[in-house]
């Protein structure tokens, strides 16, 4: 007899932030900025910021807890960790190796994924691929970034929009449920230079010029990626509902990559969907890349925004450029 398809269900989500604020006003006091051109340009008001001692993948862990827990299982149930992030505690051992001892599980394969910002949508590809194929059954999928520790805190045209936090999600095999209807990735290597950290890797090593240069963190150009978010996370939000077989009119709750108010007003009326639908956590949070849309996610299901069987899409656009969506009946 033929086994079932199986399908990929969501077992719990959990989220971390770090606990130290950083607000608009107290960035004033360091850079030329204001409140207003922040609030007004971005929608951000505050990030969180982690401790010089504590690392990505003690974020990771700590919203791995938080998941287990929702999904009331052991970590030993465990066959493989994701780790989407762009803020390695390292180079290598992964940031999955880490988060692994943490967890105190030896054996099981781990890894992370760097695709940016849009870093948690391309986990949840992969964690989906891994389940529908029967390779793993029990698949805990991570967002954490620290974007504090990659920032240069003397550039007003980045330091202002990004921020630290952690989310985690569990998905397990099942032949009776299935909550991811679909996932839409894509990405674009020609504009690797307008979103980028210049040194550190093998195209220019870590040396006494590229720190004094300050290379190791966040160069951006920022208008020309906000031009190029809007169009192509409109083509994924699209694409993705497409693959679901659903309609958007059906989209109970859209969740897209929280880079910039006015790119997620601009995509949602590309896409014809009102604000009212569209969930915001930017001003508490800012831009934490991988983080972002499970963070999100897990804000509007523990605060009752969204209720069983309801339909959700994920939106991400970030560095490479990469993009993708994914439609998830929570
Ligand atoms: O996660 C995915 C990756 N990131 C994004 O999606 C970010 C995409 N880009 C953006 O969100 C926006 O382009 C920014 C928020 C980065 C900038 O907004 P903008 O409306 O594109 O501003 P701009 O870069 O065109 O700069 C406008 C002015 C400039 O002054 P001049 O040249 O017109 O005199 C900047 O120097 O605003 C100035 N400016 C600031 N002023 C006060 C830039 N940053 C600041 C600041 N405070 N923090």
């Amino acid at each position: 007899m033929m086994n079932k398809k199986l399908g990929a269900k969501i077992l719990g989500t959990g989220a971390y932030f770090p606990k130290k604020i950083l607000t608009n006003s107290d960035l004033e006091k360091v850079i030329e900025t204001s409140d207003e051109w922040i609030s007004s340009r971005t929608g951000i008001k505050e990030r969180r910021l982690s401790e010089k001692n504590e690392y990505t993948s003690d974020l990771a862990y700590k919203a791995s807890l938080e998941a287990l827990k929702a999904a009331n299982i052991t970590p030993e149930e465990i066959d493989l960790i994701l780790v989407a992030t762009i803020t390695p505690d390292m180079f290598f051992p992964s940031t999955a190796c880490f988060l692994q001892k943490k967890l105190n599980l030896r054996s099981i394969p781990v890894f992370d994924l760097s695709a940016a910002c849009s870093g948690f949508i391309y986990g949840i590809a992969t964690a989906r691929a891994f389940i529908e194929s029967g390779l793993y059954e029990k698949i805990l999928l991570i967002g954490a970034d620290e974007l504090s520790k990659i920032t240069d805190w003397t550039d007003r045209n980045t330091c202002v929009l990004f921020g630290d936090g952690a989310g985690a999600m569990i998905l397990t095999a099942s032949e009776e449920d299935n909550n991811i209807l679909s996932t839409y990735i894509g990405a674009d290597g020609s504009y690797s230079d307008l979103l980028f950290i210049p040194a550190g890797g093998t195209a220019n090593p870590a040396n006494i010029d590229t720190v004094n240069e300050k290379l190791h963190t966040i160069k951006m150009k920022g208008r020309d990626v906000f031009k190029a978010a809007v169009p192509k996370m409109a083509l994924a939000a699209q694409k993705a509902i497409e693959l679901s077989g659903q309609k958007i009119e059906n989209i109970r709750l859209f969740i897209p990559h929280q880079a910039n108010i006015r790119i997620i007003e601009a995509v949602a009326k590309k896409i014809g969907v009102s604000m009212d639908r569209v969930f915001i956590n930017i001003h508490k949070t800012g831009n934490i890349s991988s983080a972002t849309t499970i963070t999100a996610l897990d804000e509007a299901i523990k605060t009752g925004k969204i209720q069983k069987g309801d339909l959700v899409e994920l939106v991400a656009f970030g560095g490479g450029f990469t993009w993708g969506a994914t439609v998830i009946r929570i």
